[in-house]
């Protein structure tokens, strides 16, 4: 298990080193990031290196016994390049070009930063390779910068010609070899509002406009511009690989709230996935935050171990707010990472920065010094961590899982359609949370991905569907699985063309429903649901409702809020109606058999309660159930599976009383073993070593340090 954080050593003396390397020892620190910033000291002048300092860390690190995750510095050029390169710099939407002085300034499809950025990731990788404290390689930091120059402008072109054929011999996105150009008109819809390009030199980024963009041109540009980041990392990667073929590469994706890169395709580049997670909520909201991070690296990752490359240690500064973790938090939230999946526990940053703009952003060691609750807490993390080696490599085994869709998120948060105000990255976490409160753990998967892996799917958020992405649905379900998809489902194709004949499309026999008109509700206007016509059909065995099926079932006293649908039942039966309003007694929810497999429909955003029930009914009808059953609430629980039938089961107690878990094994972190029963103190958390698993299942205690 690797444990450490981003350590600066340049922005300090020799003695603060000396006092870095006890402190880590001390905190039981064996991993560093090193030099994710670093440009301009790396190379105070174009084509001029000085590799001292570095050479020092390194050396020093290593015989302090932590390994190192090497960065190249390319998020940050420094400003010889702007005044060489202003080209270069990043242009906005509205034309304004940005300047150096802060971080990120560039543009990643301009020819000069691309080649720079290459040219010192080759450096670094020749001067390192061989050495024995380079674990990782870690290129750029958190890609993300959007820029809309006329360096964009060409590359965007020139990955439209790839897309829809080049001239008259390609075969363009439809496959009829007609003229790329004329694919491209077909696709963005260019009849509408006098748009037609008769020429490729006309076809611009979506840059500032007079009125409402063309959605199927900002669609693309997103997409394109994934790719065009994707290409800079790759150069990187590649120059790395030449002299270092034996190191991992990768990357770390930042979670944030805006969505600037296909993280499944990003996934296939990297040799391991790494995400940086800075938490959305510091409240119980938190909690399900975590896991939703967690569980999408893990995912990306196709299940094995990924790499938590940051966090916060005590503060998360939100654009608006700033969230403070708790005392003891620190732990949970990071034995909660290690439950779903990672490897390592690594922080945003080892030493807390005396200048600079991010100068009171939290630190393993904060400005107080070591004599702090902080730095107790990252001994008392160290400790902890130092036990649970036995776990790397272990995985996450789950029967449910999410979609997660770059593409439909681009597409639902175009400004024009009519969900323009609902966010994807709001429907998805609403749906993860449920999950995460009925103890059933979740994966992603990509509308194309492997789905038949799993009993049941949620199609939450799945606004876009491509035509192949509808077929492998509809295979998924007619082959016994079930889905469960949210309002909006289906309303466009890959190409953001409305679909004809009725929502969700192509899957409209596969959900046995036809949605014909959508009417959003406004800003917190609630529409009630009622049971309808679900007495006697089981369903209320499945513990449903209190009251029953009949008494008001999945849908009982729940409402409904921001979106509403007219739906006709076309072979689906009707779970919940709306209650009252214009659509009085229409279907809100339904579900349909459909082949071997089972799809229910939801037809506007749910409260917590209902889609605690909904979720909680999918899941039992699926045969997907929580990791241990009848857990107290705030209470969650993961297990780990390793080889030879061994398993951790990681308990996290996250609210204010003890609980009682069923439970039987050895807990690494106290040594303290449970037959039976597990009581976790508030606020605590236990990894068992479960018994009947593997070997050591005496009680003999703690494992060995890693
Ligand atoms: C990101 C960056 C770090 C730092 C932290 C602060 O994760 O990678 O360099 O800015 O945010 O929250």
């Amino acid at each position: 298990m690797w444990f450490g954080g981003d350590y600066n050593p340049e922005q300090w003396g020799e003695k603060v080193w000396a006092a870095d390397d006890a402190l880590m020892r001390q905190a039981g620190v064996n991993t560093a990031t090193v030099g994710v910033f670093s440009w301009s000291v790396l190379e105070p002048d174009e084509g001029r290196y000085d590799f001292g300092w570095l050479d020092a860390t390194l050396d020093r690190l290593w015989h302090n016994g932590v390994r190192v995750v090497l960065a190249t510095p390319t998020a940050s050029p420094p400003p010889w390049f702007t005044l060489a390169h202003p080209d270069a710099m990043p242009v906005t939407r509205d034309g304004t070009r940005l300047w150096h002085g802060s971080r990120d300034t560039y543009c990643a499809a301009a020819p000069a930063y691309r080649a720079a950025a290459a040219r010192i990731a080759g450096a670094l990788a020749e001067r390192y390779a061989g050495h024995p404290a380079v674990a990782m390689w870690h290129v750029h930091n958190e890609y993300g910068t959007v820029c809309w120059c006329d360096h964009a402008a060409a590359a965007f072109r020139g990955w439209l010609q790839r897309r829809y054929g080049e001239g008259r011999y390609g075969k363009g996105l439809d496959g009829t070899g007609r003229d790329g150009l004329a694919a491209l008109n077909e696709a963005w819809g260019t009849a509408f509002w006098s748009q037609r390009y008769s020429s490729w030199e006309q076809v611009l980024p979506p840059r500032a406009t007079q009125w409402l963009p063309n959605p199927s041109q900002v669609l693309d540009y997103s997409r394109f511009w994934s790719d065009e980041m994707l290409a800079g990392f790759c150069e990187q990667r590649d120059a790395i690989r030449r002299h270092t073929p034996e190191v991992p590469v990768t990357t770390n994706f930042i979670l944030a709230h805006y969505q600037v890169a296909d993280f499944w395709s990003w996934s296939r580049e990297v040799d391991v996935v790494a995400i940086d997670h800075y938490l959305g909520s510091a409240g119980p909201d938190g909690h399900a935050d975590l896991a939703f991070g967690a569980d999408r690296a893990r995912s990306w990752n196709g299940g094995r171990p990924w790499v938590l490359m940051e966090q916060s240690t005590s503060l998360i500064y939100r654009r608006d707010r700033i969230l403070i973790k708790e005392p003891g938090r620190m732990l949970r939230d990071s034995v909660g990472y290690l439950a779903r999946g990672s490897d390592s526990v690594m922080f945003f940053q080892w030493r807390a920065s005396h200048s600079g703009a991010e100068m009171f952003h939290p630190a393993m060691v904060p400005h107080a010094g070591p004599d702090t609750r902080i730095f107790r807490e990252v001994c008392e993390l160290g400790d902890a961590v130092s036990r649970l080696g036995e776990v790397a490599g272990s995985t996450v085994p789950a029967d449910v899982a999410m979609f997660w869709d770059a593409d439909s998120w681009w597409a639902l948060e175009n400004r024009g359609i009519p969900l323009a105000e609902v966010r994807y990255l709001d429907l998805v976490r609403a749906d993860h949370a449920a999950l995460w409160r009925a103890g059933v753990v979740c994966d992603f998967v990509h509308p194309l991905g492997e789905l038949s892996r799993y009993r049941l799917v949620f199609a939450t958020a799945a606004y876009l569907i491509s035509d192949e992405g509808a077929q492998a649905l509809l295979d998924y379900v007619e082959g016994g699985g079930h889905v469960v998809m949210s309002f909006g489902g289906g309303m466009v194709d890959a190409r953001h063309h409305a679909r004809l004949g009725g929502y969700p499309g192509p899957l409209r026999d596969v959900f046995g429903i036809r949605v014909e008109e959508f009417r959003p509700l406004p800003p917190g206007e609630t529409v009630p649901l009622a049971g309808d016509g679900l007495a006697g059909d089981g369903l209320a065995d499945d513990g449903l409702a209190g009251g029953g099926v009949a008494g008001g079932g999945v849908a009982g006293g729940g409402h409904g809020t921001v979106w509403s649908e007219l739906l006709r039942c076309e072979g689906a039966e009707v779970l919940a109606s709306y209650a009252e309003g214009p659509l009085a007694g229409h279907p809100a929810i339904t579900r349909n058999s459909f082949g071997a497999g089972t799809a229910w429909y939801v037809s506007t955003q749910l409260d917590e309660d209902t889609r605690d029930r909904l979720v909680a009914a999918a899941a039992a009808e699926a045969g997907a159930g929580p990791v241990v059953a009848g857990a107290p609430p705030g209470v969650e629980i993961v297990r780990r599976h390793g080889d030879a039938g061994r398993s951790w089961l990681f308990v996290l107690n996250h609210s204010g009383a003890a609980a009682v878990v069923e439970a039987s094994g050895v807990d690494l972190l106290s040594g303290r073993s449970a037959d039976g029963q597990l009581e976790v103190a508030p606020g605590g958390v236990a990894v068992l070593r479960e018994h009947g698993f593997g070997a050591a299942a005496d009680g003999t205690g703690p494992a060995g340090r890693d």
